[in-house]
């Protein structure tokens, strides 16, 4: 599969409704939403009430990426702020499993995401029950960073794991994506690229999100 999920952390804060309205009238698939605490990762960016107003605003599935610990304590508040995927750091959570069936059980589809050095291999007791697993190429709190080159190589190992377990699982990447590295990640096996700076910074958004689903 070959979606793209543009984050909205790129976006003009003080213009997002009509940043939606762009991403609305795009060929993107997914609207990415990245949570942050100040805690898990180095920077806060907002939390479920300006979430609630990006659904209102949005025609597109939300994809939010929770950066925060414990995120078993907010399921519910961001299924009713309106998530359609709600995905949480392994790294953050104790009761991975328990966190993995709540999400399932309030009606999102449930994601995992890893930082840079956390292996794929861990994922083996927990990835029959996921819907999606996100890896992340960049150290996770910040838009606009360099792409970690060995992403590449633990997309194919999650490929391989996702064909033996469950392949159905889809496998996203998010931090450093553009249009110059989106058709290696795609041929690694990445079915969803997310995408900010790439997206927002430049010229033509909309050009650009028809390149990266190229
Ligand atoms: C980073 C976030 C990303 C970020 C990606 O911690 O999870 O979603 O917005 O931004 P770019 O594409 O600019 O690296
Ligand atoms: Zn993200």
């Amino acid at each position: 599969m070959k979606l793209v999920s543009p984050s909205l952390l790129s976006a003009d804060f003080t213009h997002l409704g009509s940043d939606i309205a762009m991403l609305n009238q795009s060929e993107c698939d997914w609207l990415h939403v990245d949570v942050m605490d100040g805690l898990f990762v180095p920077n806060i960016s907002f939390g479920q009430p300006i979430v609630r107003h990006i659904k209102t605003c949005s025609t597109k599935p939300l994809d939010v990426h929770l950066m925060i610990m414990d995120p078993g304590r907010y399921v519910e508040d961001f299924r009713q702020a309106g998530a359609d995927i709600l995905t949480v750091h392994y790294e953050a959570c104790t009761h991975l499993d328990r966190v993995v069936h709540s999400i399932r059980d309030h009606g999102m589809k449930a994601g995992v995401a890893l930082n840079p050095h956390t292996s794929v291999m861990l994922l083996q007791d927990i990835i029959a029950e996921c819907d999606l697993v996100l890896l992340m190429s960049v150290n996770p709190g910040f838009g606009g960073q360099k792409f970690i080159e060995n992403t590449y190589k633990k997309v194919q190992q999650l490929c391989e794991l996702c064909c033996q377990q469950n392949p159905h699982c889809l496998i996203e990447v998010d931090g450093g994506v553009n249009p110059q590295n989106a058709a290696q990640l795609y041929a690694a096996g990445a079915d969803v690229l997310v995408a900010g700076n790439a997206v927002f910074k430049s010229e033509n958004p909309q050009q650009t999100i028809h390149d990266l689903k190229q």
